[in-house]
């Protein structure tokens, strides 16, 4: 039996829906902090069970019977090392058999403000006994989509990146090496960095965005404090909108850059590319 963790969230949902072209609704669970949002997933035959990390009592029981475990990695920053203990705490209890994790590219050296808590949660799992995977997950290409609205008004992309390199990929390329890794189970055990096969630059995104839209946009590079103003003057909260612009002046060094080829191997076909994405995206008014 397979389950998910954050199933009601966006790379949830796809892994689950990869899931589903892999195996049957019966051998999934999808674990929701908020089973009342999980309709849809029951509607197509999988079980839902609530799961919250920050209720640890309740963790194992809701692990019975799986055998291999996705614990994706919980927005909360902040509180997510003693979420992720109680998981990895719960599936030791609950006898899971293998448990995969989506980390960050590059967790053991990364300097971006995400890195600590992956790496904590690396080493919880390391020290544990179950069979474990690490999905060191690059950058989403979604990400470069936020805002994206405002951008293509203006014609103008900001960013704190300069010329840095990122191997973006698509949610949902993430999501099928997620399933895949966890239909493989144990002996896809280890590090995975997983990132799309093309890195591009800011510039790249600007000129995705005026190929799809067919209106013209340039990327225009900002210090990282000036890049956080601007986010927060567009109405975003400023620990937020610093926290963003720290990420996009710590992409500059290259550090979301990867050539391994990893993740298009998982999943034995080129990565979905940055223009398709956008391109895809754009079609769908979905940013
Ligand atoms: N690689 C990247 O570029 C990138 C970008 C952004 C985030 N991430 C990381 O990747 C994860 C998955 O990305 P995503 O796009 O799927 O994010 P998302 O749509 O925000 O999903 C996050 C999931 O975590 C669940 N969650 C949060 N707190 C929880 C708790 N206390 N107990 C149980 N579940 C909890 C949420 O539950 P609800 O559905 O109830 O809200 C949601 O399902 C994020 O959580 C974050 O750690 C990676």
């Amino acid at each position: 039996m397979f389950a998910i963790t954050g199933a009601t969230g966006r790379l949830g949902r796809l892994t689950i829906d990869a899931l589903l072209e892999r195996t049957t609704p019966d051998q999934i669970v999808a674990l929701a902090r908020d089973p009342d949002r999980a309709d849809d997933l029951a509607a197509r035959g999988v079980a839902v069970r609530r799961f919250d990390y920050d209720e640890p009592a309740d963790l194992a029981d809701a692990l019975s019977g799986v055998d291999r475990l996705l614990l994706i990695s919980s927005d909360d920053l902040a509180r997510r090392i003693e979420q992720h203990r109680a998981v990895i705490d719960a599936a030791v209890a609950a006898e899971v058999g293998f448990i995969a994790y989506t980390s960050v590219l590059r967790a053991d050296r990364n300097p971006l403000g995400v890195a600590p808590s992956h790496q904590a949660t690396e080493a919880m799992l390391a020290e544990s006994v179950l069979p474990h995977a690490a999905l060191r997950n690059g950058w989403y290409i979604e990400n470069y989509l936020i805002g994206v609205d405002a951008a293509m008004a203006h014609g103008v992309l900001l960013g704190s990146t300069g010329d840095g390199r990122i191997s973006g990929a698509a949610r949902a390329d993430y999501a099928e090496a997620a399933a895949t890794v966890l239909v493989a189970g144990p002996e896809a055990a280890g590090v995975h960095e997983l990132a799309g096969d093309t890195a591009f630059t800011l510039s790249d995104v600007a000129a995705a965005l005026s190929e799809a839209s067919g209106n013209p946009v340039i990327y225009r590079d900002l210090p990282e404090a000036d890049y956080a103003r601007a986010l927060e003057a567009g109405g975003m909260p400023a620990p937020v909108a610093a926290m963003l612009a720290g990420f996009s002046a710590g992409a500059a060094g290259g550090i979301l850059e990867d050539s391994s080829g990893a993740l298009g191997r998982l999943l034995g076909r080129p990565t979905v590319s940055l223009r398709d994405v956008v391109r895809n995206a754009l079609a769908k008014d979905r940013f």
